[in-house]
């Protein structure tokens, strides 16, 4: 029997590429947004991509009338995936009520739906951003979380306990807590990408932006780092692997006998790249000199991060496919049909 899962924020970055990769792998999926960060041509290029008619309920997740319409017309739902969550860690320190209202309510909501109409599997994205700072590397399910550094981060690890009482407290479901590490790239087909608004704040869609010209250069946040070339480490992992990760995670929680699991897993390559690295690996893919200079560190920025992603592996059958090259490639494609469409 087909499963149907809700795609809540479906037209966002990853929730977009994961809608087609569920399509792909036998899934029927119905999507929720607001458009509040995304736009409505993903709609259409979700229909290209997929050649299916996308089922879309447009409208705000924390509101618990309009869930509950959902739910009502999607009888058969089997799971949902919870990606409506605002993202700007900057953002989110001036507007900390704003965050906190959207992610943590969008998420009450999704789950009291889910409990009332009885739909058992849920997929969070959660981040590695609730280690911290961490005392070992890699880092693995078990290092412990530390206290967040941005309202942002605290709706993470807020999110992720409310989840896990949910389960433990006998609500008849069964959850995966994927934490990303850092999603970059798009789709190959570039038909779908991530749409940064306004100045990015992240790494990948600034050095594309750059290099496209609407950006004059790029800052690296310091080079005075203990890491082998003084530049930030982090784990990037390409979004068409971590919208796989979900698919597996859906596939794992079908096979989960009985209800009450609640399994956090990293979802990263293992490979930890130096900020440094990124920048020649996109000269050397794109065929491009990028204009950069060193700045100083960014506040709040972890010196180095990468996941241990042997239980991705072990629980879900799930690993990274694609590489770094990939992942800087697809972003340049996705950045030359952007800056196309800009010009038209
Ligand atoms: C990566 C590296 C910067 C921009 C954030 C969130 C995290 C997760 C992913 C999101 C760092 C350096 C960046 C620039 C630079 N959540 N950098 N110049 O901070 O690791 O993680 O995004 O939804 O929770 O915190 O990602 O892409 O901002 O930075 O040198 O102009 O690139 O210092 O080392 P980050 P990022």
């Amino acid at each position: 029997m087909t499963k149907t899962i809700l795609v809540v924020g479906g037209a966002g970055y990853i929730g977009s590429h994961t809608y087609v990769e569920l399509l792909a792998a036998g899934y029927d999926a119905v999507i929720v947004d607001d458009f509040s960060n995304a736009e409505q041509r993903v709609i259409d290029r979700l229909v290209e991509l997929t050649g299916h008619s996308v089922r879309l309920y447009e409208g705000d997740a924390a509101d618990p009338r309009f869930m509950r319409s959902v739910f009502e017309a999607e009888s058969g739902l089997t799971g949902a995936i919870h990606f409506a969550a605002y993202k700007a860690v900057g953002e989110s320190v001036r507007e900390p009520l704003r965050y906190y209202r959207n992610n943590i309510d969008s998420m009450l909501v999704l789950l009291q739906t889910m409990a009332d109409f009885d739909v058992p599997d849920l997929v969070f994205s959660s981040s590695c951003t609730v280690y911290g700072v961490p005392d070992e590397l890699p880092v693995t399910e078990m290092t412990p979380r530390k206290d967040a550094h941005s309202p942002y981060g605290n709706t993470k690890r807020i999110c992720e306990d409310i989840i896990r009482d949910a389960v433990t407290g006998g609500n008849h479901l069964k959850a995966v807590l994927l934490r990303y590490f850092n999603p970059i790239g798009a789709h190959p087909s570039a038909l779908i990408g991530e749409l940064p608004i306004g100045v990015p704040n992240n790494l990948v869609p600034f050095v594309t932006q750059t290099a496209a010209g609407i950006r004059p250069e790029l800052t690296i946040f310091g080079d005075n780092y203990e890491t082998f070339d003084g530049t930030c480490i982090r784990d990037y992992i390409h979004v068409v692997d971590l919208a796989r990760a979900h698919v597996k995670s859906l596939d794992y929680l079908e096979g989960v006998d009985g209800r009450g699991c609640c399994e956090a897993i990293n979802v990263g390559t293992g490979r930890g790249n130096s900020v440094m690295e990124v920048v020649q690996t996109f000269e050397q893919v794109a065929g491009v000199s990028l204009n950069y200079k060193i700045g100083p560190p960014r506040a709040g920025d972890v010196p180095a991060i990468y996941a241990n992603a042997d239980k991705a592996r072990y629980l879900l059958g799930w690993e990274s496919q694609l590489t770094l090259e990939d992942a800087l490639r697809d972003a340049w494609r996705w950045q030359g049909m952007l800056s196309t469409k800009e010009k038209e």
